[in-house]
């Protein structure tokens, strides 16, 4: 269960997110904006990075720093340091967060890899790994745990067709076990069938609620400040056209 009550934060003066609440149990949520609408900084608040100004966050009944044992995050492209040379494997062990890892924690390593497809780079650099491959093994580090909730900022950025269906396969598998999943996306259509809940956020919340219902022309152009394309496909379902804008 996650609560966020009337959350606001500023950097420095300049207000990114104003009054946000929204309660998750159990579910698969879907965060969606344009570039600066604070979504990253809506995921560094839920993990405790940073502090709110105004309101409260509680995971599983307890604060952010309480639960950060709990959580698997993967965070978007821009703020990881790519030029470290750090394997494959330490990058996922780093996800366990001991000082000593134990025959245990390798073959859970081993395991978030394959469930990826890249444990056969256990070994490689990963400096030396294509962007999707990176990201895979993000993934797989933000999975090593087996935590009750998984944050994705932006996790299918310059990831390909058949390892993002894969991914979100994995992603559907931990939703039917029960965590909360967290992702930040651009492009919702892959994700459509498997999300319970959707937030538009442009600062302020513009809307929370199922897919079908919130996903509508009036809350895109609230959210985008453009008009959206939709098409509508089976059963109901409004898939926007808003594409992936990182690389
Ligand atoms: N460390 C920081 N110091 C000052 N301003 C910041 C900082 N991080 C983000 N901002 C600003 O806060 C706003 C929200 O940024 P945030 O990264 O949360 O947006 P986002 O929705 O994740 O965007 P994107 O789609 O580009 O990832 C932006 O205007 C950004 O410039
Ligand atoms: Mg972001």
């Amino acid at each position: 269960m996650i609560e966020v009550k009337n959350i606001s934060f500023s950097y420095n003066s300049k207000e990114v997110l104003k009054d946000i609440s929204f309660t998750l149990s159990k579910e698969f949520l879907a965060i969606m904006g344009p570039n600066g609408s604070g979504k990253t900084t809506l995921i560094k608040l839920i993990m405790g990075f940073l502090k709110p100004l105004k309101g409260s966050i509680r995971i599983f009944g307890k604060t952010p720093e309480e639960s950060r044992e709990f959580i698997g995050y993967m965070p978007q492209r821009e703020a990881i340091a790519r030029h470290f040379p750090i394997r494959v494997k330490d990058i996922v062990l780093m996800g366990i967060k001991k000082r000593f890892y134990t025959k245990d924690d390798i073959e859970m390593a081993k395991k978030a890899l394959e469930e990826v497809d890249m444990l056969d780079f256990w070994d490689n650099k990963f400096n030396a790994l294509s962007q999707g491959q990176q990201q895979r093994v993000l993934f797989a580090r933000a999975l090593v745990k087996n935590p009750k909730l998984i944050i994705l900022d932006e996790p299918f950025n310059a990831v390909d067709l058949p390892s993002r269906e894969k991914m979100i396969e994995v992603l559907k598998e931990k939703r039917q076990k029960g965590k909360e999943i967290i992702v930040v996306v651009h492009n919702v259509n892959p994700i459509l069938h498997e999300i319970d809940k959707v937030l538009l956020l442009n600062k302020i919340k513009i809307a929370f609620g199922k897919p079908k219902e919130v996903l509508n022309q009036e809350n895109l152009r609230r959210t985008y400040g453009i008009d959206v394309q939709i098409i509508i496909c089976e059963e109901g379902y409004c898939h926007p056209l808003v594409g992936d804008t990182h690389a």
